[in-house]
């Protein structure tokens, strides 16, 4: 038996990612799911799922510790790791936007300042626009910095809407769509073809796949 592990992103893909699992036939006991526990087994022992930060999962498949993953278009186009990505999954839909407190941004200082979390998707963004920034790198509640004076604008993500609404912010251009995929480490798509060939076809019908055309 060929066991697989899976790097899941934890947050807000954890909960779709596993309902695709489960939909593609993997079975967890109640008790697994329900602890904290970090890593778990499904019930047939074939699968092994490990949960890690976002930014995580790409180096866990690159280093080989876990065969594929599942995470956000959006961590993949920040970090650009060398991985394969089969497949766009039905799960965590949201675009990466930049937002500010009107729809056009202010700027008093010059160089514009651009609260990120994802800085090198922000660089690229402004750089092919020929606008000079000040990249601001923050790790969460991004919101706030415009509304602080902290920064001009934010890259960020948005699903709801619902978090720039209330912090009375708006979209001002959106930079590319998300959604979840299935990344897979180049080595254990060769070692464990067999394995890893069934998983994907098992995910990609449970999630009614669509090819990845961007
Ligand atoms: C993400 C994102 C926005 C929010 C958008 O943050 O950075 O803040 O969700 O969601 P919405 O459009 O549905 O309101 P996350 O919840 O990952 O937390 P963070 O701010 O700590 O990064």
């Amino acid at each position: 038996m060929t066991r697989l592990t899976l790097a899941i992103a934890k947050g807000r893909l954890q909960a779709g990612a596993l309902a695709l699992l489960q939909q593609a036939g993997l079975r967890f006991s109640n008790d697994s799911l329900s602890t904290r526990r970090l890593a778990v087994e499904d019930e047939s022992g074939c699968y092994r799922l490990i949960f890690v930060k976002p930014a995580d999962v790409p180096v866990y498949v690159e280093h080989g510790v876990a065969d594929c993953g599942i995470v956000g278009r959006d961590v993949l186009l920040e970090c650009e790791p060398d991985l394969l990505q089969p497949l766009a999954l039905d799960v965590g839909a949201c675009r990466i936007v930049v937002a500010a407190r009107s729809e056009t941004i202010c700027n008093q200082f010059g160089m514009l300042r651009v609260a990120t979390k994802y800085p090198r998707i922000a660089a690229k963004h402004f750089g092919a626009r020929g606008i000079a920034v000040d990249l601001i790198e923050l790790s969460g509640s991004v919101e706030l910095a415009p509304v602080l004076g902290l920064a001009d604008c934010i890259v960020d993500l948005v699903e709801t809407g619902r978090t720039l609404t209330e912090n009375g912010l708006r979209i001002v251009e959106v930079i590319a769509q998300s959604s979840a995929r299935l990344v897979v480490n180049r080595a254990s798509y060769q070692l464990k073809a067999e394995a890893l060939g069934q998983f994907i076809r098992t995910i990609a019908a449970a999630s009614q796949r669509r090819a990845i055309v961007d």
